[in-house]
Order: C-alpha cells, then sequence, then structure tokens
C-alpha cells in the first residue's frame, strides 16, 4: 500500500536484533491518522533518513540515549509537510524538518522542529549535508581534528554523508586527504568528484600496505567512522600529536562480542601516551549544538560556490526501509541513503 490519506502505515520495533536486523526486527502496521489538537499540527512524512545510529536504538545495550521500546515506532528524522495546524507559526503547506519517526503521520506542538518554510530548494538535504550528518563532519573536523594546511586526513565511509564532507573540507581547509571506501566504485567517485588525492578500498587484501604507501608523511587527523581493520592500519600510521576525532564505528554495529585476538589496549595507550594523541570521541548535538548556525552559514556558502559537492540514493516507499537501513550498515548505499515515503 502507498501513503494515503486515509491510514498511518508505521514501522515498529518488533524485537531486538542479535547482530545484524532481519526483516522481522521492524514490522507494519496501520493505525488511524491522529488529529491536531489545541496548539498541535499534524505533519505527513515525505522523506526519512536512515542514519547508521538508528541500529543502537535497537538494542537496550546502556549507550548515550534511550532505546526504542518493543511495540513503538522506530525513531527516526523526517523532513514532513503541515497538514493541519493549530499552532501560530505553523502553516499548511509548510515543510518541517521533524522527529516523525519511521511512519506516514505525526502530531507535533512544534518544540523541537524546524520550520524549512514554504518552498525549500532542497527539502531533503535538511536530512544530509545542511543538517545532522554535514554538521557532524564539519564539528568533528574542526573542533577536534583542527586541521591546518598540509597535513594528512584519513577518513573512511568517505562517500557517505559524513566521510564525504570531511574529505572534501580537509581539501578546503588544505589538507592532502586519503579516502576509504568499499570498492573501486567508490574510490573512483572520491577522487574524481569530491577531489580527494587518494581513495583506498578497505577491502583489498593489501589494503594496510597501499594505507601506507598513500601517506608517506604519516597520518595527522584520523577521522574515525568505521573502526575494526581500518583502525588497525591506521594506528601505527598515526604522527606525533596526531588527532582521532572518534565519530563513530560502524564496522562494528551489528557485533555480538569483542573480537578475537591478542589484548592491544595497552599498546594502544601507550601508543597514544608516546604521540601524544588526542582521540577524542563526541555525539554532535549534546557537545557542539551550540555551533549550528555557524557550519549552516559556512557549509551554505560552500554549496552556493560549488566548493562542497552532495550525493544522496532516495528509495522510494516506507516498506522498503527496513532492507535499506540493513544494506547501509554493510555498505550497499552510496551517497546519504533517504527514504521518499511519500513516493511510495
Ligand atoms: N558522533 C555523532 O554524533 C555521529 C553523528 C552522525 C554520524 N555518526 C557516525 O558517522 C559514521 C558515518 O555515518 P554516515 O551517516 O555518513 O554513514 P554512511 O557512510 O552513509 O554509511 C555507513 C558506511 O560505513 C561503511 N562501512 C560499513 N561497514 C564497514 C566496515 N566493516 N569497514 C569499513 N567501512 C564500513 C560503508 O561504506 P563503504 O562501502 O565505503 O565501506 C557504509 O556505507 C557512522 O559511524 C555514524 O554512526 C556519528
Amino acid at each position: 500500500m502507498t501513503q494515503n490519506t486515509l491510514v498511518n502505515r508505521r514501522l515498529v520495533l518488533a524485537e531486538r536484533p542479535q547482530g545484524e536486523p532481519t526483516q522481522e526486527t521492524l514490522q507494519l502496521n496501520e493505525t488511524a491518522i491522529p488529529s491536531a489538537g489545541d496548539q498541535q499540527m499534524l505533519l505527513r512524512t515525505e522523506y526519512l533518513s536512515l542514519d547508521p545510529y538508528m541500529r543502537g536504538r535497537m538494542s537496550d545495550a546502556p549507550s548515550y540515549a534511550e532505546p526504542v521500546q518493543l511495540g513503538e515506532v522506530m525513531i527516526g528524522a523526517t523532513v514532513a509537510q503541515v497538514v493541519s495546524s493549530n499552532l501560530k507559526n505553523f502553516a499548511v503547506g509548510d515543510w518541517m524538518l521533524s522527529f516523525n519517526g519511521w511512519q506516514d503521520y505525526a502530531l507535533s506542538d512544534g518544540s523541537g522542529v524546524t520550520n524549512l518554510g514554504s518552498k525549500p530548494a532542497h527539502p531533503s538535504w535538511a536530512l544530509g549535508i545542511l543538517g545532522m550528518p554535514g554538521f557532524t563532519a564539519w564539528a568533528g573536523l574542526t573542533q577536534i581534528g583542527k586541521p591546518k594546511a598540509g597535513e594528512t586526513l584519513v577518513v573512511a565511509a568517505a562517500t557517505g554523508p559524513v566521510g564525504a564532507t570531511v574529505g572534501q573540507i580537509g581539501k578546503l581547509l588544505g589538507c592532502r586527504v586519503v579516502g576509504v571506501a568499499g570498492g573501486e566504485e567508490k574510490c573512483r567517485y572520491a577522487v574524481e568528484e569530491l577531489g580527494f588525492d587518494a581513495c583506498l578500498d578497505h577491502k583489498a587484501a593489501d589494503f594496510a600496505e597501499q594505507l601506507a604507501q598513500a601517506t608517506p608523511a604519516g597520518i595527522d587527523i584520523y577521522y574515525e567512522n568505521v573502526g575494526g581493520k581500518v583502525l588497525d592500519a591506521v594506528l601505527p600510521l598515526l604522527n606525533a600529536n596526531a588527532r582521532v576525532p572518534v565519530c563513530g564505528l560502524v564496522s562494528q554495529y551489528n557485533a555480538t562480542q569483542l573480537p578475537e585476538g591478542p589484548d592491544r589496549m595497552n599498546w594502544l595507550m601507550g601508543l597514544i601516551l608516546c604521540k601524544k594523541i588526542t582521540m577524542q570521541g563526541f555525539i554532535i548535538f549534546d557537545d557542539f549544538g551550540h555551533l549550528y548556525p555557524e557550519f549552516a552559514k559556512e557549509m551554505t556558502q560552500w554549496i552556493e560556490k560549488g566548493e562542497i559537492k552532495y550525493r544522496e540514493e532516495i528509495i522510494s516507499g516506507l516498506e522498503k526501509a527496513p532492507e535499506a537501513f540493513i544494506g547501509l550498515l554493510k555498505g550497499e548505499n552510496f551517497g546519504k541513503r533517504v527514504i521518499h515515503v511519500a513516493a511510495g
């Protein structure tokens, strides 16, 4: 069934995944469309953002945010339109950056939503380059990575919304940028379209040697998106005073236990000590929310001047969201993955 004006389709968390989510993790059901009460508006979801952090919300392991409860609608950022409104500053037809979750309709009292106006040029970009992922790239790189011209920056998930933006900002700030991505096509895109100096396929058997060759002056900034084998290959190449903004560890999100192998914890601590490395984790809006206006101004200028490129992969239909999310964690996306809920 496609989106309509008769029912609200919702994807609810049916079970907590052990390892990779499956088709049983989320269940599609229908409810009545709610009506806007006093000081409320009804929003119709146009676009739903798919983001790696959602895997964490499916689990009840302790984390920086509360898990989604079983039976609840899966959470998610959305771009939606106002269908009816009893709120002063929100008119029917206005576009909102909201948090409707994985469903067609949601009520809002106006708190925590951003009014994008009646005719935003690229509504879905509020979920990507001009929203949370773009801001994450900018803040993690500038505030923790502190790049200086001439330094070497390495970033993985290099064609995704965070990695692609990190690398392009790094180039604008004068760094040598080495991307890491899954496969030849993504690597070619990072070099030819995004202007990276090099991009390496982490699936190659000799990936660690390739990375060493591509970073002859060592690595000054490693923007950590993935962990796992990429991190293993990066660590010995870090220079003295290197900075490591720890943004995400997507290679581990489906892991059910720590990887086997020798315990290298003390080796890592020794490396951090001897090379005076700064490793800092961050949660974008907890740590840097106050900088959003500065980011938005700078990013808008870069986009207008054609200095930053943005690639979206839009998939039509709410019912496709579970499969699309499972694929995102495995690198099946090429660019920012967004569900066009209203189209399917
Ligand atoms: N700290 C924060 O506040 C914050 C905010 C937003 C995002 N994040 C994090 O930022 C990272 C990137 O987010 P995004 O939205 O831009 O994601 P994304 O790049 O659209 O998607 C994740 C990518 O990770 C790569 N990947 C998956 N498994 C991998 C593995 N085993 N080894 C290496 N790469 C692997 C895949 O790209 P390839 O096919 O190229 O390998 C996949 O496309 C994620 O870790 C996310 O959790 C953190």
